[in-house]
Protein backbone atom coordinates (compact mmCIF):
# COMPACT_ATOMS: atom_id res chain seq x y z
CA UNK A 1 0.00 0.00 0.00
CA UNK A 2 0.77 3.41 -0.99
CA UNK A 3 0.79 6.38 2.05
CA UNK A 4 0.31 9.66 0.37
CA UNK A 5 0.31 12.38 2.65
CA UNK A 6 -1.90 15.67 1.12
CA UNK A 7 -3.60 13.32 -0.99
CA UNK A 8 -6.14 15.68 -0.54
CA UNK A 9 -4.83 18.70 -2.30
CA UNK A 10 -4.38 20.16 -5.79
CA UNK A 11 -1.19 18.03 -6.74
CA UNK A 12 -1.74 15.43 -4.64
CA UNK A 13 -5.29 14.42 -5.53
CA UNK A 14 -4.24 14.35 -8.91
CA UNK A 15 -1.38 11.84 -8.19
CA UNK A 16 -4.38 9.89 -6.23
CA UNK A 17 -6.11 9.45 -9.13
CA UNK A 18 -3.76 8.06 -11.12
CA UNK A 19 -1.86 6.18 -8.37
CA UNK A 20 -5.38 4.12 -7.53
CA UNK A 21 -4.91 2.40 -11.08
CA UNK A 22 -1.81 0.71 -10.17
CA UNK A 23 -1.52 0.61 -6.29
CA UNK A 24 -3.62 0.40 -3.05
CA UNK A 25 -3.56 3.93 -1.80
CA UNK A 26 -4.05 4.99 1.71
CA UNK A 27 -4.45 9.17 2.13
CA UNK A 28 -3.57 11.21 5.28
CA UNK A 29 -4.63 14.54 5.13
CA UNK A 30 -5.79 17.28 7.60
CA UNK A 31 -7.54 19.43 5.07
CA UNK A 32 -6.59 22.80 5.93
CA UNK A 33 -6.26 23.15 2.33
CA UNK A 34 -7.22 20.27 0.28
CA UNK A 35 -10.60 18.41 0.00
CA UNK A 36 -12.51 15.08 0.92
CA UNK A 37 -14.06 15.17 -1.75
CA UNK A 38 -10.97 15.87 -3.98
CA UNK A 39 -9.80 12.38 -3.02
CA UNK A 40 -10.78 9.48 -5.18
CA UNK A 41 -13.03 6.97 -3.66
CA UNK A 42 -10.81 4.12 -4.36
CA UNK A 43 -8.51 5.43 -1.82
CA UNK A 44 -8.85 4.63 1.83
CA UNK A 45 -8.90 8.32 3.17
CA UNK A 46 -7.89 9.49 6.78
CA UNK A 47 -8.28 12.47 8.43
CA UNK A 48 -5.31 13.52 10.28
CA UNK A 49 -1.70 15.85 10.62
CA UNK A 50 1.99 14.65 9.13
CA UNK A 51 2.91 16.30 12.20
CA UNK A 52 0.82 13.96 15.03
CA UNK A 53 2.95 11.44 15.78
CA UNK A 54 0.24 9.38 17.20
CA UNK A 55 -2.08 9.90 13.73
CA UNK A 56 1.18 8.40 11.97
CA UNK A 57 1.45 5.69 14.30
CA UNK A 58 -2.43 4.90 13.74
CA UNK A 59 -1.45 4.78 10.00
CA UNK A 60 1.29 2.70 9.79
CA UNK A 61 0.42 0.02 12.17
CA UNK A 62 -2.97 0.12 10.12
CA UNK A 63 -1.92 -0.51 6.81
CA UNK A 64 1.23 -2.52 4.98
CA UNK A 65 2.53 0.64 4.17
CA UNK A 66 5.68 0.49 1.38
CA UNK A 67 6.64 3.86 0.20
CA UNK A 68 5.36 7.31 1.14
CA UNK A 69 4.55 9.96 -1.46
CA UNK A 70 4.53 13.66 0.41
CA UNK A 71 2.40 16.38 -0.65
CA UNK A 72 1.37 17.93 2.62
CA UNK A 73 3.16 21.47 3.08
CA UNK A 74 2.47 25.12 2.67
CA UNK A 75 3.48 26.42 -0.18
CA UNK A 76 2.92 30.22 -0.67
CA UNK A 77 6.21 32.15 -1.13
CA UNK A 78 4.88 35.60 0.24
CA UNK A 79 3.11 34.17 3.28
CA UNK A 80 6.50 32.01 4.24
CA UNK A 81 8.24 35.35 4.59
CA UNK A 82 5.54 37.27 6.67
CA UNK A 83 4.78 33.49 9.10
CA UNK A 84 8.08 31.44 8.59
CA UNK A 85 7.05 29.60 11.77
CA UNK A 86 4.27 27.83 9.78
CA UNK A 87 6.56 26.81 7.31
CA UNK A 88 9.57 25.29 9.33
CA UNK A 89 6.67 23.66 11.52
CA UNK A 90 4.74 22.45 8.68
CA UNK A 91 7.13 22.04 6.37
CA UNK A 92 10.03 20.84 8.39
CA UNK A 93 9.36 19.74 11.39
CA UNK A 94 6.25 17.50 10.57
CA UNK A 95 8.77 16.01 7.74
CA UNK A 96 10.43 14.68 10.17
CA UNK A 97 8.12 13.29 12.48
CA UNK A 98 7.02 11.37 9.92
CA UNK A 99 10.37 10.02 8.43
CA UNK A 100 10.86 9.40 12.54
CA UNK A 101 8.23 7.24 12.42
CA UNK A 102 8.76 5.63 8.56
CA UNK A 103 11.79 4.57 10.38
CA UNK A 104 10.51 3.19 13.18
CA UNK A 105 8.68 0.42 10.43
CA UNK A 106 11.20 0.17 8.49
CA UNK A 107 9.45 1.64 5.44
CA UNK A 108 12.25 2.99 3.54
CA UNK A 109 10.87 4.08 0.25
CA UNK A 110 9.90 8.33 0.11
CA UNK A 111 8.97 10.36 -2.50
CA UNK A 112 9.40 13.97 -1.76
CA UNK A 113 7.32 17.45 -3.41
CA UNK A 114 9.82 19.85 -3.67
CA UNK A 115 10.01 23.36 -5.63
CA UNK A 116 12.00 25.53 -7.97
CA UNK A 117 11.80 27.78 -4.97
CA UNK A 118 14.83 25.74 -3.62
CA UNK A 119 17.46 27.58 -6.57
CA UNK A 120 16.09 31.28 -5.78
CA UNK A 121 17.57 33.36 -8.61
CA UNK A 122 19.20 31.48 -10.86
CA UNK A 123 21.84 32.81 -13.07
CA UNK A 124 21.43 30.14 -15.75
CA UNK A 125 18.41 30.19 -18.48
CA UNK A 126 17.80 27.05 -18.21
CA UNK A 127 18.26 25.51 -14.91
CA UNK A 128 19.08 21.98 -14.09
CA UNK A 129 19.71 19.71 -11.31
CA UNK A 130 23.59 20.77 -10.81
CA UNK A 131 22.60 24.22 -10.69
CA UNK A 132 23.19 25.90 -7.58
CA UNK A 133 20.45 25.74 -4.89
CA UNK A 134 19.70 29.30 -3.03
CA UNK A 135 16.70 29.79 -1.80
CA UNK A 136 15.70 33.24 -1.34
CA UNK A 137 12.49 32.48 1.10
CA UNK A 138 11.48 30.51 4.01
CA UNK A 139 9.39 28.36 1.74
CA UNK A 140 12.36 27.37 -0.76
CA UNK A 141 14.60 27.31 2.25
CA UNK A 142 12.01 24.96 3.96
CA UNK A 143 11.98 22.75 0.99
CA UNK A 144 15.75 22.62 0.64
CA UNK A 145 16.27 22.06 4.21
CA UNK A 146 13.94 18.68 3.83
CA UNK A 147 16.32 18.07 0.73
CA UNK A 148 19.01 17.78 3.23
CA UNK A 149 17.42 15.64 5.68
CA UNK A 150 17.06 12.98 3.02
CA UNK A 151 20.59 13.18 2.15
CA UNK A 152 21.55 12.46 5.60
CA UNK A 153 18.71 10.05 6.03
CA UNK A 154 20.07 7.96 2.93
CA UNK A 155 23.45 7.90 4.26
CA UNK A 156 22.96 6.94 8.12
CA UNK A 157 19.66 5.30 8.07
CA UNK A 158 19.50 3.72 4.45
CA UNK A 159 16.32 5.70 3.36
CA UNK A 160 15.69 5.35 -0.54
CA UNK A 161 14.33 8.68 -2.01
CA UNK A 162 13.46 10.51 -4.86
CA UNK A 163 12.68 14.46 -4.59
CA UNK A 164 10.72 15.91 -7.15
CA UNK A 165 11.65 19.89 -8.03
CA UNK A 166 8.21 20.92 -9.42
CA UNK A 167 8.01 23.97 -11.49
CA UNK A 168 4.76 25.69 -12.23
CA UNK A 169 1.99 23.03 -11.59
CA UNK A 170 -0.72 24.26 -13.55
CA UNK A 171 -3.90 22.34 -15.21
CA UNK A 172 -6.58 20.46 -13.99
CA UNK A 173 -7.78 16.70 -15.01
CA UNK A 174 -9.03 15.88 -17.96
CA UNK A 175 -11.93 14.18 -16.78
CA UNK A 176 -12.76 18.61 -14.86
CA UNK A 177 -13.46 16.41 -11.78
CA UNK A 178 -10.49 17.90 -9.80
CA UNK A 179 -8.46 20.96 -10.52
CA UNK A 180 -6.50 23.72 -8.73
CA UNK A 181 -9.01 25.27 -6.11
CA UNK A 182 -6.89 26.93 -3.16
CA UNK A 183 -8.21 30.17 -1.12
CA UNK A 184 -7.43 32.58 -1.68
CA UNK A 185 -5.78 31.98 -5.10
CA UNK A 186 -2.75 33.53 -5.63
CA UNK A 187 -1.68 31.54 -9.14
CA UNK A 188 -1.94 33.37 -12.63
CA UNK A 189 -3.82 30.86 -14.69
CA UNK A 190 -6.32 30.20 -12.58
CA UNK A 191 -6.85 33.83 -11.38
CA UNK A 192 -7.01 34.80 -15.26
CA UNK A 193 -9.60 32.32 -15.82
CA UNK A 194 -11.58 33.32 -12.54
CA UNK A 195 -11.22 36.70 -14.03
CA UNK A 196 -12.56 35.68 -17.99
CA UNK A 197 -15.52 33.75 -15.49
CA UNK A 198 -16.94 37.48 -14.06
CA UNK A 199 -15.50 36.44 -10.90
CA UNK A 200 -12.63 38.91 -10.34
CA UNK A 201 -12.53 42.71 -11.84
CA UNK A 202 -9.26 42.84 -13.48
CA UNK A 203 -6.00 41.02 -13.50
CA UNK A 204 -2.68 42.92 -12.03
CA UNK A 205 0.20 41.90 -14.14
CA UNK A 206 3.04 42.41 -11.43
CA UNK A 207 5.84 43.95 -12.76
CA UNK A 208 6.68 44.55 -17.23
CA UNK A 209 10.31 46.22 -16.05
CA UNK A 210 12.20 42.66 -16.01
CA UNK A 211 15.18 41.90 -18.06
CA UNK A 212 12.73 39.47 -20.06
CA UNK A 213 11.75 40.58 -23.71
CA UNK A 214 8.14 41.51 -22.94
CA UNK A 215 8.88 42.78 -19.39
CA UNK A 216 7.33 39.95 -17.30
CA UNK A 217 8.00 37.08 -15.37
CA UNK A 218 8.53 33.98 -17.32
CA UNK A 219 7.95 30.59 -15.78
CA UNK A 220 7.61 27.06 -16.58
CA UNK A 221 4.14 26.00 -16.40
CA UNK A 222 3.39 21.98 -16.05
CA UNK A 223 0.73 20.01 -16.48
CA UNK A 224 -0.86 17.96 -12.80
CA UNK A 225 -1.61 15.18 -14.27
CA UNK A 226 2.36 15.52 -16.48
CA UNK A 227 3.23 15.81 -12.70
CA UNK A 228 1.64 12.82 -11.96
CA UNK A 229 2.86 11.05 -13.94
CA UNK A 230 6.33 11.63 -13.14
CA UNK A 231 5.75 10.57 -9.43
CA UNK A 232 4.35 6.93 -10.46
CA UNK A 233 7.68 6.31 -12.78
CA UNK A 234 9.72 7.32 -9.44
CA UNK A 235 7.73 4.90 -7.37
CA UNK A 236 8.44 2.09 -9.59
CA UNK A 237 12.28 3.03 -10.25
CA UNK A 238 12.35 3.20 -6.17
CA UNK A 239 10.42 0.41 -5.39
CA UNK A 240 12.47 -1.86 -8.12
CA UNK A 241 15.57 -0.53 -6.62
CA UNK A 242 16.44 0.92 -9.72
CA UNK A 243 16.95 4.47 -8.06
CA UNK A 244 18.13 4.78 -4.63
CA UNK A 245 18.66 8.74 -3.90
CA UNK A 246 18.18 11.68 -6.56
CA UNK A 247 16.77 14.85 -7.41
CA UNK A 248 14.84 15.53 -10.65
CA UNK A 249 13.60 18.76 -12.26
CA UNK A 250 9.97 18.69 -13.67
CA UNK A 251 9.15 21.49 -16.10
CA UNK A 252 8.28 21.57 -19.73
CA UNK A 253 11.13 23.54 -21.09
CA UNK A 254 9.50 26.59 -22.50
CA UNK A 255 9.05 29.44 -20.67
CA UNK A 256 6.26 31.71 -21.17
CA UNK A 257 5.57 35.14 -20.04
CA UNK A 258 3.28 36.27 -17.98
CA UNK A 259 1.17 38.74 -21.12
CA UNK A 260 2.23 35.09 -22.96
CA UNK A 261 -0.40 33.22 -20.42
CA UNK A 262 -3.15 35.91 -20.40
CA UNK A 263 -3.00 35.97 -24.39
CA UNK A 264 -3.67 32.31 -24.43
CA UNK A 265 -6.11 32.61 -21.84
CA UNK A 266 -7.96 34.72 -24.13
CA UNK A 267 -7.43 33.05 -27.14
CA UNK A 268 -9.10 29.45 -25.31
CA UNK A 269 -11.39 31.21 -24.16
CA UNK A 270 -12.41 33.75 -26.44
CA UNK A 271 -13.04 36.34 -23.76
CA UNK A 272 -10.66 39.77 -23.38
CA UNK A 273 -9.15 40.48 -20.22
CA UNK A 274 -8.73 43.34 -18.10
CA UNK A 275 -5.02 43.63 -17.47
CA UNK A 276 -3.30 46.14 -15.22
CA UNK A 277 0.64 46.51 -14.33
CA UNK A 278 0.87 47.04 -11.09
CA UNK A 279 4.29 46.66 -8.96
CA UNK A 280 6.46 43.94 -8.88
CA UNK A 281 5.70 41.29 -6.14
CA UNK A 282 8.17 40.97 -3.50
CA UNK A 283 10.61 37.75 -4.28
CA UNK A 284 10.07 36.98 -7.81
CA UNK A 285 12.29 35.67 -9.91
CA UNK A 286 12.63 37.21 -13.83
CA UNK A 287 12.91 34.02 -15.18
CA UNK A 288 12.59 30.25 -13.89
CA UNK A 289 12.30 27.65 -17.17
CA UNK A 290 13.68 23.91 -16.33
CA UNK A 291 15.70 21.61 -18.19
CA UNK A 292 14.06 18.08 -17.28
CA UNK A 293 16.65 16.28 -18.90
CA UNK A 294 17.52 14.43 -16.14
CA UNK A 295 14.29 12.21 -15.86
CA UNK A 296 14.03 11.90 -19.30
CA UNK A 297 16.96 10.07 -19.88
CA UNK A 298 16.72 8.68 -16.86
CA UNK A 299 12.96 7.57 -15.85
CA UNK A 300 11.92 8.56 -19.86
CA UNK A 301 9.60 11.12 -18.16
CA UNK A 302 8.99 13.72 -20.65
CA UNK A 303 5.96 16.80 -20.40
CA UNK A 304 2.90 15.40 -22.63
CA UNK A 305 0.93 18.76 -22.36
CA UNK A 306 1.53 22.46 -23.81
CA UNK A 307 0.64 25.63 -22.40
CA UNK A 308 -2.61 25.51 -24.18
CA UNK A 309 -3.50 22.08 -23.27
CA UNK A 310 -2.89 23.38 -19.28
CA UNK A 311 -5.19 26.13 -19.90
CA UNK A 312 -7.96 23.96 -22.00
CA UNK A 313 -7.94 21.91 -18.94
CA UNK A 314 -8.23 24.06 -16.43
CA UNK A 315 -10.66 26.72 -18.29
CA UNK A 316 -13.06 22.92 -18.45
CA UNK A 317 -12.37 22.55 -14.59
CA UNK A 318 -13.69 26.35 -14.05
CA UNK A 319 -16.24 25.92 -15.72
CA UNK A 320 -17.81 23.43 -13.63
CA UNK A 321 -15.86 23.86 -10.57
CA UNK A 322 -16.65 21.09 -8.24
CA UNK A 323 -13.43 20.30 -6.06
N1 LIG B 1 1.44 36.90 -11.42
C1 LIG B 1 0.86 38.09 -11.83
N2 LIG B 1 -0.38 38.37 -11.37
C2 LIG B 1 -1.08 37.53 -10.55
C3 LIG B 1 -0.48 36.32 -10.14
C4 LIG B 1 0.80 36.03 -10.59
O1 LIG B 1 1.47 38.88 -12.57
O2 LIG B 1 -2.21 37.87 -10.17
C5 LIG B 1 2.79 36.56 -11.93
C6 LIG B 1 3.81 36.37 -10.83
O3 LIG B 1 4.39 37.61 -10.47
C7 LIG B 1 4.78 35.41 -11.50
C8 LIG B 1 3.90 34.58 -12.43
O4 LIG B 1 2.71 35.34 -12.60
O5 LIG B 1 5.69 36.12 -12.27
C9 LIG B 1 3.53 33.24 -11.87
O6 LIG B 1 3.05 33.43 -10.55
P1 LIG B 1 2.36 32.28 -9.68
O7 LIG B 1 1.94 32.89 -8.39
O8 LIG B 1 1.33 31.59 -10.52
O9 LIG B 1 3.53 31.24 -9.47
P2 LIG B 1 5.00 31.46 -8.84
O10 LIG B 1 5.94 31.39 -9.99
O11 LIG B 1 5.08 32.63 -7.99
O12 LIG B 1 5.07 30.24 -7.84
C10 LIG B 1 5.37 28.95 -8.21
C11 LIG B 1 4.82 27.98 -7.17
C12 LIG B 1 5.54 28.16 -5.86
C13 LIG B 1 7.02 28.07 -6.09
C14 LIG B 1 7.45 29.06 -7.13
C15 LIG B 1 8.91 28.96 -7.42
O13 LIG B 1 3.44 28.18 -7.00
O14 LIG B 1 5.13 27.16 -4.96
O15 LIG B 1 6.76 28.83 -8.33
O16 LIG B 1 9.40 30.24 -7.67
F1 LIG B 1 7.68 28.35 -4.96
Amino acid sequence: MILVVGGAGYIGSHLVKELVEKEDVVVLDNLSTGHREAVDNRAVFVKGDLGNEEDLLMVFRSYPIKAVMHFAANSLVGESVTDPLKYYQNNVAATLTLLKVMMKFKVKNFIFSSTAATYGIPEVDVIDESTATNPINPYGHSKRMVEQILADFAKAYGLRYVVLRYFNAAGAHPSAVIGESHDPETHLIPIVLQHLLGEREQVSVFGSDYETPDGTCIRDYIHVTDLAAAHILALEALVSGKKTAEIYNLGNGLGYSVKEVIETCEKITGKKATVEITDRRPGDPARLVASSEKIYNELGWNAERNLEQIIKDAWKWHQEKRY
